[in-house]
């Protein structure tokens, strides 16, 4: 099944204090999403931001906000993200013991305007694909991190391309249109990569808000990744 590629920077790794002109930024260059790393400093090591800042780039952007909640008990805070605008929730597949109800809770949420909510469960890099086995059917999307979550511009794992396309593998089997997502140590030099691999969601945060040139660097990354 063919699913459009799309480029979703990660504001992790932005400047927040200019989070307007950050946008602008991205949307110049032709990004496709917003992806909003949010962190608990349990789940992971590392303290992001939590609904008030999707909150605030809801009033920024049209782009739809892809919110990837690495935090425990995400049953707990899903609600208030669709509440601050998130457009997809993601959550981690190793934050809950009841994943089936948790995707279910996330589905029937709706966004700000009304419509369904897009439904996400991320991997870290060693735990297999097929955990999503029972719950693959339900979702809009997976997420198969390409580093162990926590911080932006880590070193690139790449055994995760080796899910990606196991995954796609099984997708297309399926006949899912399914978005599969990679997030983690990715930028112009290896996009190309990712994508031949199956993965038609890019994340990517340092490479582009590190860059100097926002615009011309998704701008590239919007090319290699065809
Ligand atoms: C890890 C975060 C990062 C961030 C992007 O928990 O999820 O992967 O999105 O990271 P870099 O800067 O490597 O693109
Ligand atoms: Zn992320």
């Amino acid at each position: 099944m063919v699913t459009a590629n799309k480029l979703a920077p990660s504001i992790l790794n932005a400047d927040l204090a200019s989070l307007k002109d950050q946008l602008a930024a991205i949307e110049q260059g032709g990004a496709d999403w917003v992806h909003l790393d949010v962190m608990d400093g349990h789940f992971v090591p590392n303290l992001s931001f939590g609904p008030i800042l999707v909150e605030a780039a809801r009033k920024h952007t049209k782009l739809a906000l892809d919110c990837h909640l690495m935090i425990s008990n995400p049953e707990k805070y899903v609600a208030e993200f669709a509440k601050a605008g998130a457009d997809s929730i993601t959550v981690h597949q190793e934050a809950t013991v009841h994943l089936d109800s948790l995707v279910r809770v996330v589905k029937a949420l709706k966004t700000r305007d009304g419509r369904d909510m897009r439904v996400g469960v991320s991997l870290n890099p060693a735990t297999p694909i097929e955990s999503l086995e029972h719950v693959l059917p339900e979702l809009d999307l997976v997420l198969i991190m390409s580093v162990n979550p926590g911080f932006g511009g880590q070193k690139f794992i790449p055994y995760a391309l080796d899910k990606a396309r196991k995954l796609r593998a099984k997708a297309d089997a399926m006949g899912k249109a399914l978005d599969i997502e990679m997030d983690g140590g990715i930028g112009p030099k290896n996009a190309a990569e990712v994508i031949a691999a199956g993965v038609n969601v890019i994340v990517s945060g340092t490479a582009i808000f590190g860059s100097g040139d926002i615009p011309g660097t998704c701008r590239k990354m919007k090319e290699l990744m065809g």
